[in-house]
């Protein structure tokens, strides 16, 4: 481990100086994104996850801007001055010209200062900045298209407060201040184009998440990736009605003086569809914190399996006949695009690894989760009922307990030893008989949470039904849709999204349209090991950088150069796979792909951020040298010493009788051993 960070972060380390050098060089970075103190979907993370190394490297030097939501705002952001009095200035300059701006610090690791932007408070000049936009570049926005109006509006709120900063912090002493300006997806793009058109002497960045012709094309049923070369992308725009989008994007992403891309996989979408390729790709990380002891994540994994197990107690009330310490819990969560995030494979391969389950291991039982955000009519009554009726079973045999512990407690001070008739009363009995026969249900337990608003087009529904999996008691792969991300408020399984997937057994993105995709790389530095694809970006990354990703419980499907029906097959078989994994073997995977998290922490892959604003300070300001960093690289992580563990695989080292069943299962895993193997690897 240590020999993998010193070599890749060997700079970014050097300038972890809370910005003293940037203040020392007069280097300020502005980083822009709709999704700054706003959660949407990855770039929040990515904008969240990053702030503690940008702040460590730039202190006080370092800004974020986004727009004003009320709701996040005032749950996430400290309201209040910022910390340079430059930069309150600047923001005081604007307010003047008749704007609201927010400014304070987001109370998140590293706790940069933050300036939000009410959208609302400058749709007054909505007119004038649309023409501003119209007479310099002919990029027209109609009037109905109210999220690129916002855009619009976002993008010259942020020109102005650039162009104020630039113009307060310029002392007329030949000290200029070194900015960048570093703007994220199309929909911050508009500040870039506002800065370049008004000739605003600042360095700018410009960060593709996606390209919205990308994310179209691939929603419909488009051979995207072997017709990159070939779409007319114009006339794709017009057909889609986002051409005036598609403008935006093109020109931040031209008149950007550093381009990037978060993979080399939508580096090569841009260069086709935006035809530009990127000077420098800035793979996403993550705010890795690791536990001093190994076995506490693990120790996590338990704790939230237990609350799932709650969950699907209550779920499947009235037809809970399988075992839950041979049950896996699988499952699948994102931005609801059921294509692109290759939901439609996921319930096609497991409804044949249902059938391989029925016919090979009955006596395994996988639960799918399906989280994706839907319109709801809120929680469906049975599976209130189900927590419902639970509960009142729990709570009844708790108060029995009580009872009877004190009944013993009296009887054995009498010096004699109870026997069955002083501890369970008959009246107690019948309480017990009424609990279960409340738990008696005529309906197979439902395949969603939620009443969802559009029943019969949603996708999820329509594809569980078509493969017909219906959770009846045959059924080995059971399905849980839950449309609504998970929250520690959540009355059904009272966890958040982390403590959900430390939960889980094995996470599920066999995305075909994914830039980077978060939610493996999440897994992964919780240990949970995951199934990815070589369309994502994450995945081209892990397969590039890992000698042998299955080993450690990456799985990375073929959706490239194999046929649609062939990429099935391998996910259905590598779950397969996954379920014939015995407990040891789990916790060892585990164990190794816990290990990967380094490679995915913003410590080492911040350096791309800070080489990509060194590259566009060098064009812009005469002086700087760019710096020769070392990133990555060709490194690989080593095939493990010792055997990936496989369901045939017998390796038996400690002879210890499990508790939880299976003969060659336990939990005395030799961790130790494991670790030795991979001091010895690096
Ligand atoms: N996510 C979440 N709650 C959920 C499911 C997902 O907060 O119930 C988050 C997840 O942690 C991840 C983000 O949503 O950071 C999704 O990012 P990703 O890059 O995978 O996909 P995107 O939505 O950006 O396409
Ligand atoms: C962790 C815990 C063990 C537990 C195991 C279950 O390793 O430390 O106490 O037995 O998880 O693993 P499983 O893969 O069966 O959920
Ligand atoms: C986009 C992509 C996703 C990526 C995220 C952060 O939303 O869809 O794949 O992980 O941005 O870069």
């Amino acid at each position: 481990r240590r020999f993998y960070r010193g070599d890749t972060s060997s700079n970014l380390w050097a300038c972890m100086d809370r910005g003293m050098q940037a203040e020392e060089e007069n280097r300020w970075t502005f980083e822009i994104a709709w999704e700054a103190a706003n959660k949407v979907g990855g770039i929040y993370t990515v904008i969240r996850s990053k702030a503690y190394v940008s702040t460590e490297e730039m202190g006080d030097q370092y800004c974020l801007i986004g727009p004003y939501k009320e709701a996040t705002a005032r749950t996430e952001v400290e309201e209040g001055p910022l910390g340079s009095p430059m930069l309150n200035e600047a923001v005081n300059s604007v307010r003047s010209q008749g704007f609201k701006i927010i400014t304070g610090r987001w109370l998140v690791d590293g706790n940069p200062q933050v300036i939000l932007m009410d959208i609302g408070s400058a749709a007054w000049k909505l007119d004038e900045f649309k023409s501003e936009l119209w007479d310099k570049c002919n990029i027209g926005i109609p009037h109905l298209d109210i999220e690129t109006n916002d855009a619009v509006i976002l993008g010259c709120m942020v020109a102005n407060l650039i162009g104020e900063f630039r113009r307060v912090t310029d002392m007329g002493d030949g000290n200029v201040p070194k900015i960048v300006a570093h703007f994220h997806e199309w929909q911050a793009g508009v500040g870039l184009i506002m800065l370049k058109i008004r000739h605003i002497n600042v360095a700018t960045v410009f960060t593709t998440h996606a390209t919205l012709l990308g994310r179209y094309l691939c929603a419909g049923s488009t051979d995207f990736y072997n017709n990159l070369d070939k779409f007319n992308v114009d006339e794709e725009a017009g057909k889609r009605q986002i051409y005036h989008r598609y403008c935006l994007e093109r020109a931040a992403s031209h008149l950007s003086n550093v381009f990037t891309t978060v993979s080399d996989i939508t580096g090569y979408e841009a260069e086709h569809l935006l035809k530009r390729k990127p000077d420098v790709i800035t793979p996403n990380g993550l705010n890795v914190k690791k536990f001093s002891a190994l076995h506490e994540f693990q120790n996590l994994h338990a704790v939230s399996k237990e609350k799932i197990h709650e969950f699907v107690r209550g779920h499947f009330y009235g037809h809970y006949d399988f075992d839950l310490d041979k049950t896996l819990y699988f499952f699948i969560a994102g931005r609801y695009e059921f294509g692109n995030k290759g939901a439609d494979i996921f319930i096609e391969a497991l409804a044949r690894l249902n059938h391989y389950l029925k016919s090979a291991h009955p006596d395994i039982t996988v639960v799918a989760f399906l989280i994706f955000p839907t319109k709801t009519n809120n929680f469906n009554v049975e599976s209130l009922r189900g927590h419902a009726v639970t509960k009142s079973l729990r709570d009844t045999i708790n108060d029995i307990q009580q009872k009877i512990g004190k009944r013993m407690y009296e009887v054995c001070l009498s010096e004699r030893l109870p026997d069955a008739t002083d501890l369970l009363q008959k009246e107690e009995l019948i309480r017990l008989k009424r609990c279960i026969y409340s738990l008696q249900r005529n309906s197979l337990p439902p395949v969603t949470t939620h009443n969802i608003q559009d029943d019969w087009n949603d996708p999820v529904l329509n594809s569980v039904r078509r493969c017909n999996l219906i959770n009846t008691s045959l059924d080995r792969v059971k399905i849980v849709f839950h449309p609504e991300f998970l929250s520690s408020t959540n009355p059904l399984f009272a966890l958040d999204y982390e403590e959900f997937v430390r939960g889980c057994h094995l996470g599920v993105f066999p995305s075909y349209y994914e830039p980077w995709g978060y939610t493996p790389a999440e897994c992964t530095v919780m240990g949970i090991p995951s199934i990815t694809t070589n369309l994502s970006g994450f995945g081209c990354f892990m397969q590039e950088h890992i000698a042998d990703p299955m080993s450690y419980g990456i799985y990375v499907i073929d959706r490239r150069f194999i046929s649609l029906e062939d990429s099935v097959q391998q996910l259905a078989q590598y779950m397969f796979d996954f379920t014939r994994l015995n407990r040891r073997q789990r916790i060892i995977q585990r164990n190794r792909t816990e290990r990967l998290s380094d490679m995915l922490d913003w410590r080492n892959l911040g350096i791309y951020y800070r080489q990509a604003r060194m590259k566009a300070l060098t064009m812009v300001f005469a002086g700087f040298k760019e710096e020769v960093m070392n990133g990555m690289g060709s490194l690989k992580y080593p095939r493990p010493i010792s055997e990936p563990p496989s369901p045939s695989s017998s390796r038996v080292t400690t002879p210890a009788a499990s508790v939880h069943g299976s003969d060659d299962e336990s939990d005395s895993v030799d961790e130790e051993g494991e670790l030795e193997e991979l001091r010895v690897n690096h």
